[in-house]
This record gives structure tokens, C-alpha cells and sequence, in this order.
């Protein structure tokens, strides 16, 4: 696979999860990787796991709910690799699960702070790096994005909010070469998956499952292959949309 040869990528919410699986095949894609995460170690380990590939990552610890810290980590990638072609803005938190009247004020500004203002963060200052030359730019929103997450009100209103800023720069920035996409997934096998599970009516997640066309939750590789391919020059003709990649939950 050499679909990503030359390019430079940053990846936030690289630690785990999605981020990891999406950080290790764009770097078996030939990209350098700046793995973003607001956790050192085991973002450390996603650099060494792509060092140990043959490829080339380096670590920067950031909390997409800063701007600085945004700023920072565009500048860190730019700086070590000399540019910057492709970012998945992933970082995201479920939050906690309750009625709308009791999400809370502080919880409200922490989800929308970290899912959609770390978004926007990341993206003023990648769009400014590859506004001369070009690039590709993939947010993750969520089945949450286009329906209702009764009891996760500002995780919903967070990933809702992350669709219309995507479509609304890839309108802006289309003239620049720039393609915005988001992505939404549906379950799937991740620490924040598992956390959302326990926190939810127990068997909850397994009936939504249930009533999928697939029936499972998904692998984090398998929502990873889709930023890959709308990284890569195959997604040539792909901006201001939206894809689920939820086994057929939303269908
Ligand atoms: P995860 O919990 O496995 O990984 C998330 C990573 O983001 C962690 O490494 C965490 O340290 C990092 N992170 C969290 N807040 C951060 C911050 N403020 N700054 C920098 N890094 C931060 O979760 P997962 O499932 O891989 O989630 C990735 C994205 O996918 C999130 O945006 C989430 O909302 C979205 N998503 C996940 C679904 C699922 O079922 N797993 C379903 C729909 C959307």
C-alpha cells in the first residue's frame, strides 16, 4: 500500500481507538504521522508500534479543547515533516448519560469544547497550513450526527454541529484543493464504546446492535479504512459529505 507516499498526516485522538488503527495504516500508507493525544504513553507506543513498521511518526501531546495546543501541533508537523497534507480530527468524549434537563452546564461546554470547538481548533490552523498547496481534512462526527442520542444530548448536538462545520469549509475551501469529509460511525470496538455500554440500560447497546443490518459493532480498523480512502487521491471527486460507517444501523 502506497496510497499516502510523501504526505504528512496528523491524527488527534491517536492514543486508541479509532485515531490508533487510523494512525498505523496511514502510516503503512507511506504518510508521516503526528500522533496527537492527550495521553503520552500509550500515544508513545502508537509512534514506536509504526517505528517498529518501518515508518515515520513522531508524539505530540495536545488537548484539542485548547487553541494554543491546536496551533501547536500544526506547527510541530509542519516543523518536523515540512508540511502538512492530511488530518483526521478525531479526538471525541461520550460524556456522561442522563436527560437533557440534567446534562449540565459545565458537561455541555466540555463535550461541545472537546468535540466540536477541538474540531474547529485543529481546523483553522490546518486549513491555514494547506490553503498553497492542498490537502485532505476528515472530521469524526457519529450516528449521533444525523439522529437523535436520547440521554447524550450534547454528544448529539456536538457531532451534529461537527457535519455542518465539515460541509460548510469544504464549500469555503474547495477553490484552495482542500476535500472536507466526516465520517460517522456507529459501535464500535473502542474504550469509549465499552464506557457508553456501562453507562447506559444494560442490553441497550446489544438491541441496537440487534436492529442493525450487520448485526455487530464494528472494528476500529474498519472505520479507519474509510478515512483512508477519503485521505487518498481515490476520494478525488468526495467533499462536504458525510459517511456513515455504522453496519447498517442508520440505514
Ligand atoms: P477512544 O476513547 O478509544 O479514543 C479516543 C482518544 O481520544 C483517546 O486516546 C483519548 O485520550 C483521546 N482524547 C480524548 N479527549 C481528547 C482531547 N481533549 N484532546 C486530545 N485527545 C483526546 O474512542 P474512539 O471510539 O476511538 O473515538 C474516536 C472518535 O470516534 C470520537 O470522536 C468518538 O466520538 C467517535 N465515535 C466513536 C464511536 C464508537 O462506538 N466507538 C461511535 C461514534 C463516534
Amino acid at each position: 500500500m502506497s496510497e499516502l507516499q510523501g504526505k504528512v498526516a496528523i491524527v488527534t485522538g491517536a492514543a486508541a481507538g479509532i485515531g490508533r488503527a487510523a494512525a498505523l495504516l496511514f502510516a503503512r500508507g507511506g504518510a508521516s504521522v503526528v500522533v496527537a493525544d492527550r495521553v503520552e504513553e500509550a500515544g508513545q507506543a502508537v509512534v514506536a508500534e509504526i517505528a517498529g513498521e518501518g515508518g515515520r511518526a513522531l508524539f505530540r501531546r495536545v488537548d484539542v479543547s485548547s487553541e494554543e495546543d491546536c496551533a501547536g501541533l500544526v506547527q510541530a508537523a509542519v516543523d518536523r515533516f515540512g508540511r502538512l497534507d492530511i488530518a483526521f480530527n478525531n479526538a471525541g468524549i461520550a460524556g456522561h448519560v442522563s436527560k437533557t434537563e440534567d446534562q449540565g452546564l459545565e458537561h455541555w461546554h466540555r463535550i461541545l469544547g472537546v468535540n466540536l470547538t477541538g474540531i474547529f481548533h485543529c481546523m483553522v490552523h490546518e486549513l491555514r497550513a494547506m490553503k498553497a498547496h492542498g490537502g485532505a481534512i476528515v472530521n469524526t462526527a457519529s450516528v449521533a450526527g444525523v439522529r437523535a442520542a436520547p440521554y447524550s444530548a450534547a454528544y448529539a448536538a456536538s457531532k451534529h454541529g461537527v457535519i455542518g462545520l465539515t460541509r460548510s469549509a469544504a464549500r469555503e475551501y474547495g477553490r484552495h484543493g482542500i476535500r472536507i469529509n466526516a465520517i460517522c460511525p456507529g459501535v464500535v470496538k473502542t474504550a469509549m464504546a465499552e464506557e457508553l455500554a456501562a453507562a447506559s440500560v444494560p442490553g441497550s447497546t446489544e438491541a441496537l446492535l440487534a436492529a442493525s443490518i450487520l448485526r455487530r459493532a464494528g472494528e476500529p480498523e474498519e472505520a479507519a479504512e474509510l478515512v483512508l480512502w477519503l485521505c487518498s487521491d481515490k476520494a478525488s471527486f468526495v467533499t462536504g459529505a458525510h459517511y456513515m460507517v455504522d453496519g447498517g444501523l442508520t440505514a
